[in-house]
């Protein structure tokens, strides 16, 4: 298959909003319009509970892990490859299901870049998980996350997808941004507590 039919399927399985779809039928809650407003595991587990976030968390990771993957015993190029990658990503935050609105990416992210990179994305998990834990804030993990990843693709020997890395890191960053004021504020949200 060509690279273009990869991308084209990578694009849809990512533009699959499984927050919004848990959150809706098993939980009666818009996430859109709750919490923080946003689609990801994060915010379902504030609105619905740490089962229904962790369900999105693994959903959301798979579908960026499946099409990556897959195509991976097909295309050769790292070039290509990093192509779909970001059309995973790209799914997620501007989904063909949600009139090209979506969310901030990071699970879905983290499950492309496991298929090209798998020690590399697991250090960067790994930061992004400690400084969850040390500061309390998921999005503050999230941009640690972001940060690491081009990092670790050099140290990992994927200096090939450094370039998608620093494309994604600026998205995350982009998609963060209403986080980004309210750490600067001092008023962002903790994760599994919901904002008044
Ligand atoms: O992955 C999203 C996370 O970084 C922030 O989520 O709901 O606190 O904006 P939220």
């Amino acid at each position: 298959m060509s690279i273009l039919v990869w991308i084209v399927i990578a694009y849809v399985l990512g533009s699959v909003p499984f927050g919004l779809v848990i959150a809706k039928t098993l939980c009666n809650i818009d996430p859109r319009t709750d919490g923080s407003r946003n689609i990801g595991a994060t915010n379902i587990a504030r609105l619905c509970g740490l089962k229904y976030g962790i369900a999105t968390l693994v959903l959301d990771i798979s579908k960026g892990l499946v099409p990556v993957l897959m195509a991976s015993s097909w295309i050769e190029s790292d070039l290509g490859l990093s192509l779909v990658v970001l059309a995973a990503i790209l799914g997620h935050i501007f989904s063909c299901f949600m009139h090209f609105k979506g969310g901030k990416a990071v699970a879905t992210t983290v499950g492309a870049f496991l298929a090209v990179s798998f020690w590399g994305t697991l250090l960067s998990a790994a930061m992004c998980l400690t400084v969850v834990a040390l500061s309390g804030h998921v999005s503050m993990g999230s941009l640690t996350l972001a940060l690491a990843l081009p990092v670790f693709m050099l140290l990992t020997g994927n200096a090939a997808f450094v370039p998608v890395a620093l494309v994604v890191m600026v998205l995350l960053f982009w998609r963060h941004k209403e986080n980004i004021r309210r750490l600067a504020r001092g008023e962002e949200n903790p994760w599994l507590k919901p904002r008044v």
